[in-house]
């Protein structure tokens, strides 16, 4: 079904005491009004026009869509949600299912969505209106209806009697109605109201007068029509987001040491049996394949850990695949092209960079590797460093099957160290160094019997 949305977006959202636009600060790593387009996506709707204002550049630049056409329309002055919907209509499709969402009300799941248009769709000359019931409906306009129970308008607060105050069922101000209405209704719109402004809600009397109905729908949980005015209630719905996609983890078998140390910021897909320990920060495509652990104050972004592997506290794993049985940490680092085989093993202080570290390898204490291929079986003593820049380029360092190499060792890229070779501690390695061999670079060991230390002067 050809469902189009109208966002609006150009309020300033002072309270946020920000330079940065309201709706592009981020909730769970995603600017608010991103949340709401991608929600649009995942409806179905085809096409998106957004209404931006204050910071409208920086708001244009900073979203996108994939599955829905976007389209901005700029609102210079915020005369109100009726006049901020006006200036969209030239864009609408005509006799469409429109829906108005806000953009600082970012978590209206889908299917709530969804459910909204059908309601539309069951009366399509009426609007299907997004109502809640809350216990202080401060703020908000309220729903006022007939004797018999229909809905006959919205008054905002600061227009309502002391009497109409006391309605608990308020306008989340979400809706669907017909296009073609829309434009009718938005056009004769005016501003005689406590604010000046032009009130997008005045369309439901409208409505009405002419015998249509207002159907309402609720949504499942209060937080997917929370708006956003505050710092403050941005860390409150980030935590209630937080808290509920931690439970749909647990659902689905992760165990979580504790749910409200937790923080996605992404998608995680993960199989039974993976452990979160506290405080990790998950961001991008994230995939725990089954049995995976992950300790304490672990970082992960856009990476893939394998089947039983383990990421040990303080990791920071970035752009890298860690096969199974691997393990990592603690204070380990991955970045970006890094692929640990399976039963390697990582340990602290270990960087690694765009390099492949074969089955059963293993560098256990302070090294940097970057840009290597590193096959089987190869033990990397501590402190061993790849120098794979030069000052201009990067180079290679390949080190094959079996190779041990000693402790302090500097590998100078590019360079190649053959099968089963023995790298004494402390060689520097600046050419290539064939199968089986013992290389070896050390000022030979000098001994002075006797030696007498130097003593403090008096
Ligand atoms: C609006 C509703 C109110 C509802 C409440 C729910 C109206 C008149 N009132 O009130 O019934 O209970 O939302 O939160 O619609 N915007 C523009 N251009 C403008 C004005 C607003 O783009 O000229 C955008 C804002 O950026 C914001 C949204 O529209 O995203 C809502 O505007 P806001 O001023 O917060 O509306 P409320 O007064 O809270
Ligand atoms: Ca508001």
């Amino acid at each position: 079904m050809d469902t189009q949305v109208i966002i609006l977006a150009a309020g300033k959202g002072s309270r946020m005491k920000s330079k940065l636009p309201k709706v592009l600060h981020k909730l769970s790593g995603k600017a608010l009004v991103q949340h709401v387009i991608d929600n649009c996506q995942s409806m179905g709707a085809k096409h998106c026009h957004l209404v931006v204002g204050h910071g409208a550049e920086m708001v244009k630049s900073g979203v996108s869509g994939e599955a829905v056409e976007l389209s901005f329309v700029e609102q210079t002055e915020q005369l109100g949600t009726g006049h901020a919907v006006k200036m969209a209509i030239d864009g609408l499709k005509p006799d469409t299912p429109t829906l108005i969402l806000y953009g600082d009300v970012p978590l209206t799941h889908h299917d709530t969505l969804s459910q909204l248009v059908d309601v539309h769709l069951a009366d399509p000359k009426g609007i299907a209106l997004m109502t809640c019931i809350l216990d202080d409906p401060t703020g908000y306009g309220r729903i006022t209806r007939s004797e018999s129970g229909s809905v006959t308008g919205i008054v905002e607060h600061k227009d309502a009697s002391d009497e109409q105050r006391l309605i608990n069922e308020v306008n989340t101000g979400i809706l669907c109605c017909n296009s073609t209405q829309l434009i009718q209704w938005v056009n004769q719109l005016n501003n005689d109201n406590a604010q000046g402004e032009y009130y997008l809600t005045d369309i439901i009397a409208m409505c009405v007068n002419e015998g249509n109905h207002i159907t309402t729908a609720q949504p499942t949980h209060l937080y997917e029509v929370e708006g956003i005015n505050t710092l403050r209630q941005l860390a409150e719905l980030e935590r209630v987001w937080q808290l509920e996609m931690a439970g749909q983890l647990m659902d689905g078998g992760v165990t979580l040491i504790d749910p409200t140390r937790f923080d996605l910021r992404g998608q995680l897909s993960c199989d039974s049996d993976v452990v979160i320990d506290v405080n990790c920060v998950i961001e991008g495509r994230v995939v725990l394949h089954e049995g995976a652990q992950i300790g304490p104050n672990v970082y992960l972004k856009d990476c893939t850990i394998g089947k039983d592997a383990v990421i040990k506290a303080n990791s920071v794993i970035e752009g890298a695949i860690v096969g199974a049985r691997s393990s990592a940490g603690p204070f380990a680092r991955l970045r970006p092209g890094t692929e640990l085989k399976e039963d390697a093993h990582i340990g602290n202080f270990v960087e690694i960079k765009k390099s492949t570290i074969g089955n059963g390898s293993k560098a256990g204490h302070l090294s940097y590797i970057g840009d290597a291929e590193i096959g089987e079986k190869v033990n990397i003593g501590a402190g061993t460093i790849t120098c794979n820049y030069d000052g201009a380029n990067k180079h290679k360092t390949i080190i094959d099957d079996g190779a041990f190499i000693g402790s302090d060792t500097q590998l100078v890229a590019p360079v190649k160290v053959g099968k089963n070779v023995t790298v004494g501690a402390g060689t520097t390695v600046t050419s290539d160094v064939d199968d089986d061999a013992l290389v070896i670079s050390r000022v030979k060991q000098k001994q002075i019997s006797g030696w007498q230390r130097p003593t403090k002067n008096k």
